[in-house]
């Protein structure tokens, strides 16, 4: 569920991380109803695809306000991806049961990302847009 203290004062991102944790929510549903093989694969296609979208926006985000650690946040994003493509491989390989826990996972990690990496670019921003209206 994203929540006001989530917000990284951009519409754009902001939506798209409230699109994100709906995204998490339908594939836990989907888990919690039982849902078909097909079905959840199809919810965790649509995550990781609207994830890699909106990682991509926001890396662009971060060029454009010249964001000095950008390679970081990037490589943690990768990584998060690589989590995400290894779950459904497993999944489309039959060797992963989709459970409470993988969307625990998914649900946290994203939580703690725009909590701690996506404020600290956030904080930088407006530190840069506050000098700018001093000078
Ligand atoms: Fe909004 Fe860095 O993910």
């Amino acid at each position: 569920m994203w929540t006001n203290d989530l917000s990284v004062d951009n519409v754009m991102i902001d939506n798209e991380h409230k699109q994100l944790f709906m995204l998490i929510d339908n594939f836990y549903k989907g888990i919690k109803e039982n849902s078909p093989k097909e079905r959840l694969e199809e919810l965790i296609l649509g995550l990781f695809n609207y994830t890699k979208t909106h990682f991509k926006n926001e890396e662009q985000h971060m060029r454009n306000m010249n964001y000095p650690d950008l390679e970081v946040h990037k490589s943690l994003h990768a990584s998060f991806v690589d989590q995400v493509n290894n779950y459904y491989d497993r999944l489309k390989g039959g060797k992963l049961i989709l459970s409470i826990e993988v969307t625990n996972f998914l649900k946290d990690w994203l939580i703690n990302h725009i909590k701690g990496s996506d404020q600290q670019y956030a904080a930088f921003e407006r530190t840069q847009k506050s000098m700018m209206n001093i000078n």
